[in-house]
């Protein structure tokens, strides 16, 4: 990963960026913005991205069918959990797409795709890591969820070696991924995560289910055991602690 690392002072999102050049570049390639104008969130949310953050896009073109393509968020929370770890915090998962220090969010990544009858053609992996910057940055609504770097260790980090240390983190969990079952890193991601074992809601456009998280499928959706006993496999949605 990252042989061609395209740097800008200012983009509107990393994510759309990507891809645009997804089709016609080479796997690996990496997007990063100092700052985002229109950074974006999942279910069409802003992302508030300042400078001193990690605003990252990386275009993936692993050979997988598009109902396996949430195995990559997955693959991205690992990598990012190393990183933050290799700083000396203590991080935590939330599936589907958070990285949480202390219960607030320190990081969202939101994963995008294109296929052609069913086989994925790219996958953009986008990652938000709040670093350099204090939550006083953030609009008033989300910073009480919400953390980062600098506030959590009292002190700025190198960015670069940041940076660095997340892409490296990340080419050793994307080989892994491409060469080796699934097993071993779903594993790995419930052993870094707070949501195995608590009682959640998970919001979806159509529907709204409470129960316990109790694994994740092979497909990186979240096994959810419903209060009626039965196990369902959600592949998307908003996932609340309760
Ligand atoms: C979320 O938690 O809602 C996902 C946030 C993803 C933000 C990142 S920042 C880099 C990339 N470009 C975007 O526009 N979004 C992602």
């Amino acid at each position: 990963l990252g042989k061609d690392i395209r740097h800008f002072m200012e983009l509107e999102s990393t994510n759309d960026y990507a891809k645009t050049i997804a089709k016609d570049t080479t796997e690996g390639t990496v997007v990063v913005a100092e700052v985002q104008k229109k950074g974006r969130g999942r279910r069409g949310f802003d992302w508030v991205s300042p400078h001193g953050g990690v605003w990252i896009s990386i275009v993936l073109k692993p050979s997988i069918v598009s109902a396996d393509a949430s195995r990559l968020t997955l693959v991205g929370g690992l990598a990012v959990v190393d990183s933050l770890k290799s700083i000396g915090l203590t991080p935590s998962l939330k599936w589907p797409n958070d990285v949480l220090v202390n219960g607030k969010k320190i990081c969202g990544i939101l994963t995008e795709m294109e296929a052609e009858i069913d086989r994925v053609e790219y996958i953009v992996l986008g990652m938000g890591i709040n670093l350099n910057f204090n939550t006083e940055m953030l609009p008033e609504e989300i910073r009480d969820g919400s953390t980062t770097i600098s506030d959590e260790l009292g002190t700025y980090v190198d960015r670069l070696e940041f940076v660095r240390s997340l892409l490296y983190n990340l080419e050793q969990y994307y080989v892994h991924f491409k060469t080796q079952p699934f097993e071993e890193l779903m594993e790995r991601w419930i052993d870094s995560s707070d949501t195995i074992g608590r009682k959640v809601r998970i919001v979806t456009p159509s529907k709204m289910v409470d129960g316990r998280a109790i694994g994740i499928s092979p497909s990186g959706g979240l096994l959810l055991q419903k209060n009626n006993g039965s196990t369902e496999e959600i592949l998307s949605g908003r996932c609340i602690y309760i």
